[in-house]
Parts: structure tokens; C-alpha cells; sequence
């Protein structure tokens, strides 16, 4: 935006609509900034690691200085996986799902491979997880860097996500749909590239697919099961709305709590916007706020109630 785009003015008044003018000008600023980068250490691959901080409430989580950024990609350690560069807030979106070994998981967005990896740790490369890409590039890269991060639990599938439910019925324990969205809060202003494709029409048409694809996610969870559906987006129209209609459409489903370590900046989700209702259950919905590390991410976790004839293996 840095002046020139003509959707500027709107995105910057819709994001003050959203947050309130305080968060808004907070959040500007940190966009305008250089950020600190996240690193995850792997415990599926072996060797040393690169010094970082800490990242308070997330064991295995650090980071570095903007300035540290490029020695810590040509670290021989984040060349060999086993550290992953990645940021706090998708280790967040993970650990909302709460894998346990053994689990059949559903990544239904799931390249380039991230939360993929870190779904895989968490279940010690044990059960199956079905990872599911319909662009073929991004789709060879996740296989590439899920390989040399030394994953050896996951099935790969070139297809959109929108049939998957469909086809495979309600058979997943626990299913992340960490959605294709406007990308609003990867907004740089120092970077053209970050925002060039935002524009209302982007919103309305992630809005579109996001509900294709939580429709066939919530069709893929079995009864008792939880699913993760997350956005990096600011949009009222492709989180709120795209879930209450969802939980019209699913009435077995509810919303559980997410809980995030002290100290984030956060909002609970939004109780309307601009005049529609949004379901009261997605008070518990959390809306982390961009600063000098975290990445803005909107995240609800759902829950399928467990039928009669359920059985008690979900934990
Ligand atoms: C936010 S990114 C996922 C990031 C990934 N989960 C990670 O942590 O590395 C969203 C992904 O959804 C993919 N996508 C787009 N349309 C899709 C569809 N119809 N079905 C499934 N995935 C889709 C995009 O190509 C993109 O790779």
C-alpha cells in the first residue's frame, strides 16, 4: 500500500472497524516494521542448533533479531530440518488440535508443510496424517521439506480440499484447515509484494472457498473429533461469518475454548459485523494480534459431539 494503492485507505479503515483505533494504529506500526524470526527445533531429525531467545509458553520455540534472519536460513541446521523456521502463532494453531499419537489427522491446506511437521512430532510419527494440496508446486515442495525434516507419518494428495470430505466420510480424529485467505495480516508495508493482491474482492472470494472447504472438513471429522480452522486474515467475512454459517449448517458441532500463553495480544472473536449476527459462540474464537513476533491469526477449535454409539477412543 506504502501510498500508492488505491484499496489503502479502505483496508486501513476496515482493519480499525475490526480491532478498534488503538489495536489498528498498534498494528500498522508493526507492519511497518522489521519482525523477529521464529525457529521451531525438530525432534524428528538430530544436531545441533542455532542460539535464539525463548519464546515465553512455547518449549521448543525461539527467535532471533530481523538482522539474524539470514544467517539463521543458511544455518546448517535449518538446511537439514532439523530446526524449521516458522512463527509463534502457527505452533499456536497446532497445539489448539491437541494430536496425540496414533490419531488419523486431516491437513486439508497443507503446504508448504509447516504445521504438517509439527503435527507429525506431536503424534512421534506414529498414526496417519493425509496432507492435501491442490497446487503442484507447493504441493512438491511440502513433500520435499516434509521428507528432509524426517517425517515418515504422512500420505500426500495433489487435490482441493473441497471434495475430500465427500470422499472419505467421518473418519478423521482431528482435522486442520489452516485456510487460503486474503493473507491480510502478512500485510508488510515495506514489502509490495505482501499486499499487491489485497482487495475486496480477495476477501469475498477466500470468503467463498473457505466455506467449501470447512464444509468438507467438518463432513471428514468423526463424531467426538476436533478440527483447528484457522485464517491469517483480519476479515470478519472469511472467519466469523464463514464458521456461523457452518455451525447453521452442522448442528452437531460447537466451539471450544483456545488458550494461548500469557502476554499475546489478542481479541476474542467478534459478536457482529456491520450488522450480521455472528453465532455468540464465537466469543471463544481467538483473533492473535500482529507485534514484533507474532504473526495476526484468527483461530476457532470445533468440536463434532460424539453420537451415542461413539466409541470412547477419542482423548
Ligand atoms: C495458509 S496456506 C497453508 C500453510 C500450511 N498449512 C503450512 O503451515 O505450511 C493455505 C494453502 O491452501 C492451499 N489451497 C488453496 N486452495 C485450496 C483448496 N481448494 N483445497 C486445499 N488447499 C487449497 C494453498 O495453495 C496454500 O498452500
Amino acid at each position: 500500500m506504502a501510498g500508492d494503492s488505491k484499496y489503502e485507505a479502505l483496508f486501513r479503515e476496515r482493519l480499525a472497524e475490526i480491532v478498534g483505533e488503538d489495536r489498528a494504529a498498534d498494528i500498522r506500526t508493526t507492519m511497518a516494521r522489521p519482525k523477529r524470526q521464529g525457529f521451531w527445533v525438530n525432534p524428528l531429525a538430530d544436531g545441533g542448533i542455532p542460539d535464539g531467545e525463548l519464546v515465553e509458553g512455547m518449549p521448543g520455540l525461539y527467535s532471533v533479531a530481523p538482522a539474524e534472519r539470514e544467517n539463521l536460513t543458511s544455518h546448517p541446521a535449518a538446511q537439514s530440518g532439523r530446526v524449521y523456521l516458522i512463527n509463534p502463532s502457527s505452533v499456536l494453531a497446532v497445539a489448539a488440535l491437541d494430536v496425540r499419537p496414533g490419531h488419523e489427522v486431516l491437513d486439508l491446506a497443507a503446504a508448504p508443510g509447516g504445521k504438517t511437521l509439527l503435527l507429525a512430532a506431536a503424534m512421534h510419527n506414529s498414526g496417519r496424517i493425509a496432507a492435501v494440496e491442490p497446487r503442484k508446486a507447493r504441493f512438491h515442495r511440502m513433500c520435499a521439506n516434509l521428507g528432509r525434516c524426517g517425517v515418515t507419518n504422512v500420505e500426500f494428495y495433489l487435490a482441493d480440499g473441497r471434495g475430500v470430505g465427500r470422499k472419505t466420510g467421518a473418519r478423521f480424529d482431528r482435522v486442520l484447515l489452516d485456510a487460503p485467505c486474503s493473507s491480510e495480516a502478512r500485510i508488510r508495508w515495506d514489502e509490495p509484494d505482501s499486499y499487491e493482491h489485497w482487495k475486496p474482492r480477495k476477501v469475498k472470494e477466500s470468503a467463498r472457498k473457505q466455506r467449501g472447504l470447512l464444509r468438507s472438513a467438518l463432513t471428514a471429522l468423526k463424531p467426538g473429533g476436533v478440527m483447528v480452522y484457522c485464517t491469517c486474515s483480519f476479515a470478519p467475512e472469511e472467519n466469523e461469518q464463514v464458521v456461523t454459517g457452518a455451525l447453521g449448517a452442522y448442528p452437531d458441532v460447537d466451539i471450544e475454548p483456545v488458550s494461548l500463553p500469557d502476554g499475546v495480544a489478542s481479541m476474542r472473536g467478534l459478536p457482529q459485523w456491520r450488522g450480521r449476527v455472528i453465532d455468540a459462540r464465537l466469543a471463544l474464537a481467538v483473533r492473535v494480534l500482529p507485534d514484533s513476533l507474532w504473526d495476526g491469526l484468527f483461530v476457532v477449535r470445533l468440536r463434532k459431539k460424539a453420537g451415542i454409539r461413539a466409541s470412547a477412543s477419542d482423548s
